[in-house]
Order: structure tokens, then sequence, then C-alpha cells
């Protein structure tokens, strides 16, 4: 059995953030990653990072309280204020943290780090690398992570890549380590370990059309729903208004933030029409441009009844190859056309999960020695609606404290033996587990149901959702775990058996698609990204308040915790 004073599930920049922090306070740490922490989905972040740092004349006057305040009012309240204003005051130091380890960010003509304007804010804030900001951050947080693993004078940090985490083992209220499958041998082990730290990032992949890439496909909130600790928000999914047409790769909201236009079929800046985003255009938040072009859509003032333009033209050459190379190359690779001389044909597409593991401001979780950070957490910072830019910042913010928090939590404390059984014991039952699905001969694939999964949440627990939709995917849902128990899996080998991976994920990805229709389905009012064609209206007197999703093998079973109130008034939210 291994053991590690820390073990950090997730490689991604939550994760390495946090194996730094653990590894900072001299606390020996591993890092367990189902890919190369390189190959994490933080490196397809693109437009930027939020800081109120003002280094934009427009945004000459920001503040922590500023950045706080519309990080609330764009997570329509029912963010935690707290958490809000832990993130947003830590939001400088961890962005010149990032600096000083040589993070290449874009520039001002004076040498600052620039910043363009993204959703909820109304002036620049969102520091940015051209539109490869999570790949550089990414990077700069692997050299570190490097830099910590070379030093002689401090204890270990280990990286394990590509190993698939198939159980956490809680014991009484403690938490004792995890269990893993390499992916290159198949072999199984027992990791023992004072404190475990998840950032195994969210769960785009419940949906067909996601912006994530396919390894979010939500195993990493599965794992420790089934060892006892709660999802929180699960029915907060939210949709990015412009990813490509038919392929749903990011476009990134810094295009909108340069100035590009959304049109409609009548050549319309339709985004005007509406009250909630009349002022603020293109950069209203995330949830509502979704939502109003989903309506259009729908109305019939789209192309083809699937997809609107992002006009980049009047941009210029300049701009668009200095600030959005990528999104350029993006539209000559996968769509052949020149977004210099062309618009982008674009739909709202999955990209993030607002819910996630149950944990406190300190990224504690209900289970002692337990804690999460970024997109697997629901701290709660983004509440119903995540600001765009608000999640990278997220990762450094939160992996550092959880980080830190793990590295004080197992000062002191030695290996316990006690640990030891129960790791054991589970660890034993996954080795059953794994031969009987290699030899499951049954008559239904794993990847058909994936797929029917992904299309009938899109359709009935999507950007509109009402009663009906949701009591008919929720069936459907129960219908697919049934045929779930006939798989069979076409490769039996244990060498790099995607299959098997693809099978053991969908059964935690089943379990959290029905955690977040159940979520949705019992919140009778729409708040941010979750609208309820049948209850319009945001419902403070009944619905301000945090779901709590736990399982039981019969089905989710939901409860309810106060959102933590603070100095930011409820209002109501226009842009
Ligand atoms: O549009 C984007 O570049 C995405 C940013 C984010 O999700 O924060």
């Amino acid at each position: 059995m291994r053991c590690h004073d820390v073990i950090v599930v997730g490689g991604g920049l939550a994760g390495l953030r946090a194996a730094i922090a653990v590894n900072e306070r001299n606390v020996s740490v591993a890092v367990l990653s189902k890919v190369h922490p390189l190959r994490s989905h933080s490196v397809a972040a693109q437009g930027g990072v939020n800081a109120p740092l003002g280094n934009h004349p427009r945004g000459s006057y920001d503040n922590w309280e500023k950045h706080a305040y519309d990080t609330i009012k764009g997570s329509d309240f029912l963010a935690d204020q707290d958490s809000v204003i832990r993130m947003t005051r830590e939001a400088a130091a961890r962005i010149v943290e990032m600096e000083h380890w040589g993070c290449p960010f874009s520039r001002t003509p004076e040498g600052k780090i620039a910043q363009r304007p993204f959703g909820g804010a109304g002036f620049p804030r969102t520091c940015y690398v051209a539109d490869t900001t999570g790949h550089a951050m990414l990077h700069t947080v692997y050299e570190q992570t490097v830099r910590f693993q070379q030093a002689a004078e401090r204890k270990e940090m280990v990286v394990y890549p590509e190993w698939l985490i198939t159980n956490l083992v809680v014991e009484g209220e403690e938490c004792r380590g995890v269990v893993a499958m390499e992916m290159d041998t198949g072999r199984l082990e027992a990791f023992m370990a004072e404190a475990v730290i998840f950032a195994t990032g969210g769960a785009g992949r419940l949906y067909g059309n996601s912006t994530n890439a396919l390894i979010n496909t939500g195993m990493g909130l599965a794992v420790p729903y089934w060892a006892g600790i709660p999802l929180k928000d699960m029915e907060f999914i939210q949709f990015h208004p412009t990813t490509l047409y038919g392929k749903n790769i990011l476009i990134t909201e810094g295009a909108r933030g340069e100035g590009a236009f959304l049109l409609n079929n009548k050549g319309e800046r339709f985004l005007a029409n509406y009250p909630d985003s009349r002022k603020s255009m293109e950069v209203a938040p995330r949830d509502i441009v979704s939502r109003n072009i989903a309506k259009e859509l729908l109305e019939g003032r789209g192309f083809e009844g699937a997809y609107l333009l992002l006009d980049l033209r009047h941009l210029g050459r300049e701009k668009i190859t200095t600030r959005l190379p990528g999104i350029r190359d993006i539209c000559l690779e996968f769509a052949g056309i020149d977004p210099i001389d062309e618009p982008i044909p674009v739909q709202p597409g999955q990209h993030y999960t607002m819910g996630g593991i149950d944990c406190n401001t300190e990224c504690e979780t209900r289970v002692k020695g337990f804690y999460a950070a970024g997109e697997a957490a629901c701290v709660s910072v983004h509440g119903a609606n995540r600001l765009g830019g608000n999640s990278l910042l997220d990762t450094l913010v939160f992996g550092h404290i959880a980080g830190a928090r793990a590295a004080e939590y197992v000062q002191g404390k030695t290996k316990r033996e006690q640990g030891k059984k129960v790791l054991e014991e589970t660890l034993a039952k996954v080795e059953k587990k794994i031969p009987k699905l290699l030899a499951s001969t049954g008559t239904e694939l794993p990847s058909k149901i994936r797929n029917e999964m992904q299309g009938l949440m899109l359709k009935k627990a999507g950007i509109f959702r009402d009663a009906q939709s949701l009591k008919e995917a929720l069936s459907e849902l129960r219908s697919l775990k049934e045929r779930y128990k006939d798989i069979r899996i076409n490769y039996n080998g244990r060498i790099w058996n995607q299959a098997l991976a693809l099978a053991l994920e969908l059964e935690g990805s089943l379990d959290v698609a029905e955690a977040v229709v159940t979520g949705a389905l019992a919140r009778e009012e729409s708040r941010g990204s979750h609208f309820r064609t049948d209850s319009p209206k945001r419902d403070d007197q009944n619905w301000l308040r945090h779901t709590l999703c736990f399982f039981t093998p019969e089905g989710p079973r939901l409860e309810y915790s106060a959102v933590r109130p603070g100095p930011f008034k409820i209002e109501e939210r226009r842009y």
C-alpha cells in the first residue's frame, strides 16, 4: 500500500496549486491524475482570469468589493457571500504570484498585466494571455510542480499520471485514502493518506454538446457522492453562449469582450431586444446571453434553426491575430472559415458545473481530512451562474486554500494503522468487481448508454426545463441505469483498457446526471442558469437556499441548507 500525507486527485490548475500549497508547508504530497497534468481540462481555458487589478483606464477604480458584488449578482444571489469575499480579496495576490512564476500575461503599453471586459463586470477586469490563458497558466503551475519535485530540502511531491480513481475510502467520519487503477497496467492500488483533496474538474460530459474535454465525465463527483458526501446545487449547469456550431469548441467570451457582435438572421444585434441584456449587450452574463440566443433560435431568427453569428470582422486583422489567434485557428481548422473575413456560426453549449462537492470556504467537507477545490467543489462562489473569468481564479484561490488546510490538518499526525484495514477491504471489493465487469457479456454497449444520456440531458435538462421534461429525463435516466446492469465490454485486457474505464465512469455519470435532474425538478423557480419555463420567476421566499443531494441506492435524497448572506443586498438582475 502506498502512503502519502496528502493525496490530491486531479492534476489541473486547482489540483496542482493545492499540491504546491501542501508541499510549501513541507508535507509530503502525491497527485493522482487520470491524464498527464498538462492534458487536464484547465489547459482549454481561453479568455482569462478575473482580478480587480485596475490596470485598464476604464476599470482603474476597481477593487475587491466591486468584484465581489458583480460575482454575487452574477450568481443570482445564490453564492455564499463570505466565500465570494474570500475569493475576491485573494484574487490579486494569486495573479501576482502567477506573474512572478513567469506566466506570460498579455501586457498594457506600460507593461502592466492587460485586462479585457468579460460578462457581468461592465469594465475590463479579466487578465489574459491572448486567448490561451488556461494553457499558459497550467504550464506555469506545472513548472512550479517540477521545481518542487526537484527540491531536495523538502518532503516528496510525487505525480502519478494516468491513474483512474475508483473509490474514496471513509471510515466513520474520517477520510483514510483512495483506491485507483493505473491505466498503463490495469493494476488496482490502495493509497493511504491523512488527507485527500479532490480537484477533479466538472461534469460537462453529462451533456452531448459540451466544451469540456472528454475526461470530464463527472466521475470525480460520483466517487465522493458514493462515499456519503453530498453534492451541492447540481441543478445549476452553465451553457456558454458561443461555441462553434456543430463542434461545440469554445469560442471565448474574450471575443465579445474585444467587441464582437452577436447577430440573428435579420442582421440584428438582438440582445438589445431583451430587457435583461439591453444595456450590457454581448457582455451580459452567460446565463442571460445563452437564454436569449436560445429564444432567438426557438422563435425562428437563427440560421438552419441551430446557430447565430458572431461577427469579429470589424475588429480587424491586427486585433484578431494578436488577441484572438486561437479562435482564428479553431475557425480555420474546424469550420474552414477565417473570422477576419466571415462571421462565426455559434450556438450555446454546456460549459461549467456550478454545483459540486459540498464544502465550506476553507474547502473542508463534512468528512474530516477530505477537501475539495476547483470546479469539482461547490464552495459556493458561483451560485446559480458563474461569471466568465472566475473559474480560473477559483482554481488558484481555493486550490491554495485546500492545500494549506490539508497540510495543517496532517501536521503532527502519524500514519494510522486503523485506516489500513478499510483500505484493504475496499481494494479487495474493487478487485472482485473489475474481472466481473470485464467478463460481462450483456446486450448493452456502454458507449450507446452514454450517448443516450448526453442526448436526453441536453434535450430535457438544458437551458430551458420544466416539470414534464425533467420527469421524463429522470425516468429515462433510471431506465439507462437498469440497462447499465446488462452491459458488455468488448475488450477484456487490463492494459490501457479504455472500454473498461468508460464502463466504470459511466456508472458515475449516470448517478451524477440523476442528481442534476432531481435537484432541477425539485427547484420550482428560475434562478441563474436554471430556467424553469413553468416557474419563470426567481422565488427568494422559498428558494434562496442550496440543494444538497445525498446518494442512496434507491436514488438521490435532497436536503437544503441556507445561503450565507453578507453585505450585498439582493436585487433584481438586469444588465
Ligand atoms: O469564454 C471563455 O473564455 C471562458 C472563460 C471561462 O469560462 O471563465
